[in-house]
Protein backbone atom coordinates (compact mmCIF):
# COMPACT_ATOMS: atom_id res chain seq x y z
CA UNK A 1 0.00 0.00 0.00
CA UNK A 2 1.22 3.61 -0.63
CA UNK A 3 0.17 6.82 0.82
CA UNK A 4 -1.30 9.01 -1.94
CA UNK A 5 -1.05 13.26 -2.06
CA UNK A 6 -4.37 14.94 -1.46
CA UNK A 7 -5.87 17.21 -3.65
CA UNK A 8 -6.84 20.22 -2.10
CA UNK A 9 -8.85 23.17 -2.88
CA UNK A 10 -9.31 24.46 -5.46
CA UNK A 11 -7.80 22.16 -7.99
CA UNK A 12 -9.78 21.25 -11.01
CA UNK A 13 -10.50 17.08 -10.09
CA UNK A 14 -12.76 18.45 -7.10
CA UNK A 15 -15.06 20.07 -8.50
CA UNK A 16 -15.79 17.86 -11.57
CA UNK A 17 -19.00 15.39 -10.97
CA UNK A 18 -17.00 11.36 -10.86
CA UNK A 19 -17.78 8.95 -13.26
CA UNK A 20 -19.84 5.91 -12.41
CA UNK A 21 -16.92 2.44 -11.95
CA UNK A 22 -18.42 -0.32 -14.22
CA UNK A 23 -15.90 -3.14 -13.14
CA UNK A 24 -14.28 -3.47 -10.05
CA UNK A 25 -10.70 -4.36 -11.02
CA UNK A 26 -7.79 -5.59 -9.23
CA UNK A 27 -5.72 -1.74 -9.89
CA UNK A 28 -9.49 -0.21 -8.25
CA UNK A 29 -9.00 -2.59 -5.28
CA UNK A 30 -5.82 -1.53 -4.65
CA UNK A 31 -6.60 2.12 -5.20
CA UNK A 32 -9.33 1.32 -2.12
CA UNK A 33 -6.42 -0.23 0.30
CA UNK A 34 -4.07 2.82 -0.84
CA UNK A 35 -6.55 5.32 -0.12
CA UNK A 36 -7.69 3.86 3.21
CA UNK A 37 -3.82 3.85 4.42
CA UNK A 38 -4.09 7.54 3.17
CA UNK A 39 -6.73 8.35 5.23
CA UNK A 40 -5.68 6.38 7.99
CA UNK A 41 -1.99 8.38 8.02
CA UNK A 42 -3.91 12.45 7.46
CA UNK A 43 -5.87 11.74 9.91
CA UNK A 44 -9.73 10.96 8.48
CA UNK A 45 -12.26 9.32 8.63
CA UNK A 46 -13.56 9.25 4.70
CA UNK A 47 -11.95 9.84 1.77
CA UNK A 48 -12.90 9.83 -1.54
CA UNK A 49 -11.22 9.03 -5.27
CA UNK A 50 -11.47 12.64 -6.65
CA UNK A 51 -9.50 13.51 -3.49
CA UNK A 52 -6.37 11.52 -4.54
CA UNK A 53 -6.66 12.64 -8.18
CA UNK A 54 -9.35 9.90 -9.42
CA UNK A 55 -12.66 11.39 -11.26
CA UNK A 56 -14.62 7.96 -10.33
CA UNK A 57 -17.18 6.77 -8.00
CA UNK A 58 -15.23 5.58 -5.12
CA UNK A 59 -14.84 6.39 -1.20
CA UNK A 60 -13.84 4.89 1.84
CA UNK A 61 -15.21 5.45 5.13
CA UNK A 62 -14.08 4.62 8.59
CA UNK A 63 -15.42 6.77 11.68
CA UNK A 64 -15.11 4.87 14.41
CA UNK A 65 -14.89 7.35 17.01
CA UNK A 66 -10.87 6.55 18.58
CA UNK A 67 -8.61 7.71 21.75
CA UNK A 68 -5.70 9.45 21.55
CA UNK A 69 -3.51 6.14 21.29
CA UNK A 70 -5.98 5.52 18.26
CA UNK A 71 -8.00 2.70 20.36
CA UNK A 72 -11.74 2.36 18.75
CA UNK A 73 -14.30 3.61 21.27
CA UNK A 74 -17.27 1.61 20.65
CA UNK A 75 -19.43 3.03 23.07
CA UNK A 76 -19.20 6.18 21.16
CA UNK A 77 -21.07 4.68 17.94
CA UNK A 78 -24.87 4.56 17.93
CA UNK A 79 -26.42 1.63 17.31
CA UNK A 80 -27.00 1.82 13.75
CA UNK A 81 -23.14 2.37 13.17
CA UNK A 82 -22.17 -0.84 15.87
CA UNK A 83 -23.76 -2.90 12.97
CA UNK A 84 -21.66 -2.15 10.41
CA UNK A 85 -18.20 -3.68 9.39
CA UNK A 86 -15.68 -1.20 9.32
CA UNK A 87 -13.71 -0.07 7.41
CA UNK A 88 -16.13 0.95 4.33
CA UNK A 89 -14.76 0.66 0.27
CA UNK A 90 -17.44 1.78 -1.78
CA UNK A 91 -17.83 1.35 -5.26
CA UNK A 92 -20.96 3.21 -7.29
CA UNK A 93 -22.28 4.83 -3.71
CA UNK A 94 -25.95 6.06 -3.74
CA UNK A 95 -28.24 7.07 -0.76
CA UNK A 96 -31.68 5.58 -1.09
CA UNK A 97 -33.30 7.68 1.92
CA UNK A 98 -33.07 10.49 4.13
CA UNK A 99 -34.71 11.95 7.12
CA UNK A 100 -34.45 14.14 9.58
CA UNK A 101 -32.31 17.29 10.12
CA UNK A 102 -28.76 17.74 11.75
CA UNK A 103 -25.63 19.89 12.23
CA UNK A 104 -22.29 18.97 12.71
CA UNK A 105 -18.62 20.87 12.61
CA UNK A 106 -17.11 19.36 9.44
CA UNK A 107 -13.86 19.20 8.35
CA UNK A 108 -12.21 18.03 4.89
CA UNK A 109 -8.91 16.61 4.04
CA UNK A 110 -9.02 18.78 1.03
CA UNK A 111 -9.17 22.33 3.01
CA UNK A 112 -7.15 21.43 5.66
CA UNK A 113 -7.90 23.92 8.85
CA UNK A 114 -11.06 24.72 8.50
CA UNK A 115 -14.04 23.22 10.24
CA UNK A 116 -17.67 24.86 10.22
CA UNK A 117 -20.78 23.10 11.12
CA UNK A 118 -22.61 21.68 8.03
CA UNK A 119 -26.63 20.82 7.89
CA UNK A 120 -26.94 17.27 7.04
CA UNK A 121 -30.02 14.83 6.97
CA UNK A 122 -29.57 12.62 10.55
CA UNK A 123 -30.57 9.39 9.29
CA UNK A 124 -29.69 7.79 5.94
CA UNK A 125 -30.13 4.46 3.94
CA UNK A 126 -27.39 3.85 1.22
CA UNK A 127 -26.19 1.10 -1.07
CA UNK A 128 -22.87 0.84 -2.60
CA UNK A 129 -20.66 -2.05 -4.06
CA UNK A 130 -18.23 -3.63 -1.89
CA UNK A 131 -14.58 -4.42 -3.56
CA UNK A 132 -16.11 -8.44 -3.89
CA UNK A 133 -18.82 -6.97 -5.96
CA UNK A 134 -21.41 -8.28 -3.80
CA UNK A 135 -24.29 -5.15 -2.80
CA UNK A 136 -23.43 -3.32 0.91
CA UNK A 137 -26.97 -2.19 2.39
CA UNK A 138 -26.43 0.10 5.61
CA UNK A 139 -28.87 2.30 7.29
CA UNK A 140 -27.08 4.68 9.94
CA UNK A 141 -27.34 7.36 11.70
CA UNK A 142 -24.37 9.60 13.57
CA UNK A 143 -20.96 10.55 12.24
CA UNK A 144 -21.17 7.75 9.24
CA UNK A 145 -24.78 9.40 7.89
CA UNK A 146 -22.84 12.76 8.20
CA UNK A 147 -19.45 10.86 6.21
CA UNK A 148 -21.43 9.37 3.59
CA UNK A 149 -23.47 12.68 2.23
CA UNK A 150 -20.07 14.46 2.71
CA UNK A 151 -18.45 11.74 0.51
CA UNK A 152 -20.95 11.49 -2.13
CA UNK A 153 -20.32 15.56 -2.25
CA UNK A 154 -17.26 14.86 -3.37
CA UNK A 155 -18.38 12.18 -5.97
CA UNK A 156 -20.56 15.56 -7.35
CA UNK A 157 -17.89 18.17 -7.12
CA UNK A 158 -18.95 19.28 -4.27
CA UNK A 159 -16.86 20.64 -0.79
CA UNK A 160 -18.39 21.52 2.53
CA UNK A 161 -17.26 25.22 1.18
CA UNK A 162 -20.59 24.77 -0.95
CA UNK A 163 -23.41 24.63 2.25
CA UNK A 164 -22.07 27.56 3.53
CA UNK A 165 -23.85 30.80 3.37
CA UNK A 166 -22.27 32.58 0.72
CA UNK A 167 -20.56 35.17 2.99
CA UNK A 168 -18.87 32.61 5.07
CA UNK A 169 -17.55 30.77 1.95
CA UNK A 170 -16.42 33.61 0.19
CA UNK A 171 -14.32 34.72 3.55
CA UNK A 172 -12.85 31.13 3.64
CA UNK A 173 -12.49 31.22 -0.35
CA UNK A 174 -10.29 34.70 -0.06
CA UNK A 175 -8.37 33.63 3.31
CA UNK A 176 -7.21 30.45 1.35
CA UNK A 177 -6.08 32.47 -1.82
CA UNK A 178 -3.92 34.87 0.38
CA UNK A 179 -2.69 32.28 2.92
CA UNK A 180 -3.12 29.03 1.07
CA UNK A 181 -2.49 25.86 3.44
CA UNK A 182 -0.70 25.34 5.97
CA UNK A 183 0.79 21.66 5.90
CA UNK A 184 1.43 20.75 9.69
CA UNK A 185 -1.82 22.03 10.96
CA UNK A 186 -3.59 19.00 12.90
CA UNK A 187 -6.61 21.07 13.65
CA UNK A 188 -9.77 18.94 13.18
CA UNK A 189 -8.27 16.86 11.19
CA UNK A 190 -9.57 13.49 13.37
CA UNK A 191 -12.83 14.40 11.84
CA UNK A 192 -11.98 15.19 8.67
CA UNK A 193 -14.28 13.77 5.88
NI1 LIG B 1 -13.97 16.00 2.31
Amino acid sequence: VAILSIKKYPEAVLKAVAKPIDEITPSLISLANDMLETMYAAPGVGLAAPQVGYSIRLAVIDTRYRDDFGRVEPEKLTDLEREVTFPLKLFNPVILKKDGKVSFDEGCLSVPGYVEPVKRFEYVEFEAYGPDEKKISISTDGLLAICIQHEIDHLNGKLFLDHLSHIKRSMIKSKIKKNGFDDNEREGRSHAL
